[in-house]
């Protein structure tokens, strides 16, 4: 891998010395690129308010955080509300919310969820044979997602405009009656409901609302990268793939 790096730069651009004892390598990134970000106060306590809602077990997801703290900040300037589609134990929007301050943001949060795990029945036959839905019910037996709606609602009570919606996407989005979304987060390891919840948000998008596909790029997750792209195609926009697995949609 270093000798790669190193070979790369030779013939690239010259010359180049590259400290390798400086270099990110978590959540399937290596990289020797600058990671000042991580020593910034406000994203070192957004990590750790999420961390906290994660019962204080560091995913090592530092650099998706940082995406997702710069996409949620630049959506603070577009009309709408915030959503989230899989929210788990809250740890992303649990980090955006400290990072933010979102007591004093004149916003909605929603925060959607079964808070019982996936829905087995939403997955399609190449996921089940990808064995996607094998993954989900060990998850379960495992206690890989969050059930305790008492704790999650505790971890959120620190923000009014916080709102714990319990109910499987996409059958809980009408009654929400959400109109204006300037930031929407989609993290719910299945294809269906999260092709089915861009759909549903894409018209209630603002102009300059930023869409955050948590494993947009991750290999083991093509059939929600590609549930995607036959949206992207059928509405016109493009998915920027992200080195931290994740995909960015700016709506125009
Ligand atoms: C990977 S976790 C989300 C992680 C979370 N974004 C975080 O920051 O830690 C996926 C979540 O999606 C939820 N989920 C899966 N399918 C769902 C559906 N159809 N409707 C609502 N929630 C769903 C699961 O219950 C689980 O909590």
């Amino acid at each position: 891998m270093i000798k790669t790096l190193i070979k790369k730069a030779l013939g690239h651009r010259g010359l180049m010395i590259i400290n390798t004892r400086r270099h990110y390598d978590e959540d399937g990134l290596f990289t020797v690129h600058n990671q000042h970000f991580r020593q910034h106060p406000v994203f070192k306590a957004a990590y750790q308010r999420g961390i906290e809602a994660n019962n204080n077990i560091d995913p090592h997801l530092e650099w998706r955080v940082h995406v997702a703290l710069w996409a949620a900040s630049s959506a603070l300037a577009v009309p709408g509300d915030f959503v989230e589609c899989g929210v788990n134990t809250g740890f992303l929007s649990s980090a955006i919310m400290g990072g933010l301050n979102w007591r004093n943001v004149a916003k909605r949060f929603y925060l959607l969820d079964t808070f019982a795990g996936p829905v087995l029945s939403q997955f399609s036959a190449e996921e089940i044979q990808r064995g996607r839905r094998k993954m989900a019910q060990d998850g379960m037996e495992t206690g890989a997602y969050e059930t305790s709606l008492a704790r999650v609602r505790a971890n959120f009570a620190e923000w009014p405009n916080a709102l714990v919606v319990p109910g499987a996407v996409p059958d809980s989005l009408p009654a929400l009656n959400i109109a204006s979304v300037a930031f929407l987060h989609i993290d719910m390891n299945c294809a269906y409901p999260e092709r089915a919840a861009l759909e549903y948000f894409w018209n209630r998008l603002s102009p300059g609302a930023l869409v955050l596909l948590d494993d947009y790029a991750y290999y083991g997750f093509e059939y929600q990268a590609d549930a995607i792209d036959a949206v992207a195609q059928s509405l016109g926009f493009n998915v920027l793939s992200l080195p931290t697995g994740q995909g960015l949609i700016v709506k125009r």
